[in-house]
């Protein structure tokens, strides 16, 4: 399939720092006269919907459309490595109200820790069976379905998954993380301040069926 890319990101400098100085710059401007009511708008607008990351340099070049199952590729008889998991949730207005027909472009390591793609260069094996990527859109209740493999670490990152989200209005890039995962040792995970930033860009865990982790993660488009 064919689908914009678009300008790559890099994960040790994410997008949301030029977003924060824009912030801060604006703050800092009313703070000359208001301080108080500076720092409370500054804070308001940083907690606004699911917050962003950077896109990162394995933005995918290539994946099929709805196709949610990213553990077996389409024609093939064998399955991704790895522990499967299934994970829903919905796109959501800041008010609560489903986000219908979002685009969900989603990319993750494999369960070895490798990206499918050519920028990867940890020698860290390719699973011929993993899909690496999908591009999905969200049902009339803003809900979306993905059964794929729990992303393996690497580098100076845990567990994630990228997310480039479309709704009708507006564009999120962001990464999903796993609850219960030392977070903390992230390079990005700990740039968001607060737990309730942190909050929102982690899963949560939903049961597990069959040996299927089941996970749940609803993602808010501020100014949708
Ligand atoms: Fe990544």
């Amino acid at each position: 399939m064919t689908c914009a890319t678009p300008s790559l990101g890099n994960e040790a400098s994410p997008f949301r720092t030029s977003r924060r100085q824009v912030l801060g710059g604006l703050a800092a401007g009313v703070g000359l006269l208001l301080p108080g009511f500076a720092l409370a708008q500054k804070e308001s607008l940083i907690r606004r919907g699911t917050p962003q990351l950077t896109l990162g340099p394995f933005y995918p070049l290539d994946r099929p459309e709805e196709d949610a199952d990213l553990t077996h590729i389409a024609g093939r008889p064998g399955q991704a490595q790895g522990t499967i998991m299934e994970l829903t949730g919905r796109v959501l207005t800041e008010a609560g109200a489903p986000v219908a027909g979002a685009l969900l472009d989603i990319w993750q390591t494999n369960g070895l820790g490798r990206y499918h793609h050519p920028g990867d260069e940890s020698g860290l094996p390719l699973d011929p069976n993993f899909q690496g990527a999908a591009v999905i859109h969200t049902d009339a209740e803003g809900g979306y379905w993905i059964r794929t493999v729990i992303p393996m670490p690497y580098g100076r990152r845990q567990r994630h998954i990228h997310f480039d989200v479309r709704g009708k209005r507006r564009r999120l890039m962001t990464q999903m993380f796993f609850p219960g995962e030392p977070n903390e040792r992230d390079t990005l995970y700990p740039t968001l301040q607060s737990a309730k930033l942190q909050s929102a860009v982690t899963a949560r865990v939903n049961g597990e069926r069959e040996g299927v982790r089941l996970f749940n993660w609803d993602i808010v488009l501020a100014g949708e």
